[in-house]
């Protein structure tokens, strides 16, 4: 599995992964999680042209999964990252999560942030084995509090939700 920066023709496969991968979360009842939109190809734009996206991708270098990063507090934010379900369970969530980790380390950030929900089984408990600590939400800075409350404007606090760290270049 190689993982490399997005390609402004990478992103039209991006969207498709995501709503693949959203299907899972119907099983927790989380219908909403899966029925919400999956980034545009847009908005995805905007974070490959400043090559703050990249993509893992199969033999045939189709991507198969993929990770955004945008700088807040400091921190390298994971906005999101995605695995093709029929990819899944093969570490490759862990690869680009490492990539961020080496991009915010060029980029002289000191955190890997992201938020994510509690209870299910991929995503706080994952995070946690991977490294990451829950934040306190009254410790948030600006940013962090900021996205927190956009995501809850957005209704995604139906369902707990946490903010996580993990130190860049190291793993808690
Ligand atoms: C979370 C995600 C990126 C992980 O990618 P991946 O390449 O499969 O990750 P890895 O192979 O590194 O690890 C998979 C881990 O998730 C666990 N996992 C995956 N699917 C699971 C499920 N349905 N139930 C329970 N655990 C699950 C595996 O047991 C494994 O745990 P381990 O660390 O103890 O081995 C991927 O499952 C995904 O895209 N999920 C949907 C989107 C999402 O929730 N993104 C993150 C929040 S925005």
């Amino acid at each position: 599995m190689l993982i490399r920066p997005a390609t402004d023709s990478d992103l039209a496969l991006l969207p498709e992964i995501e709503v693949a991968a959203g299907e899972a979360f119907r099983a927790l009842g989380m219908d909403a999680v899966a029925d919400d939109a999956p980034p545009t190809v847009e908005e995805l734009a905007a974070y490959q042209v400043d090559g703050r996206a990249w993509v893992a991708v199969d033999a045939a270098d189709r991507p198969v999964g993929y990770a955004l990063a945008l700088e807040v507090d400091g921190g390298a934010h994971l906005e999101q990252v995605t695995v093709h379900p029929a990819a899944a369970g093969h570490r490759i969530g862990s690869a680009l999560i490492d990539e961020v980790d080496r991009w915010a380390a060029g980029h002289g950030l000191a955190w890997l942030t992201l938020t994510t929900f509690v209870d299910v089984p991929w995503n706080a408990p994952y995070y946690d084995r991977l490294g990451f600590r829950a934040m306190a939400a009254e410790t948030l800075p600006a940013g962090l509090r900021s996205i927190r409350e956009h995501e809850r404007a957005h209704g995604l606090d139906a369902w707990p939700r946490v903010t996580m760290r993990r130190a860049v270049g190291g793993t808690g």
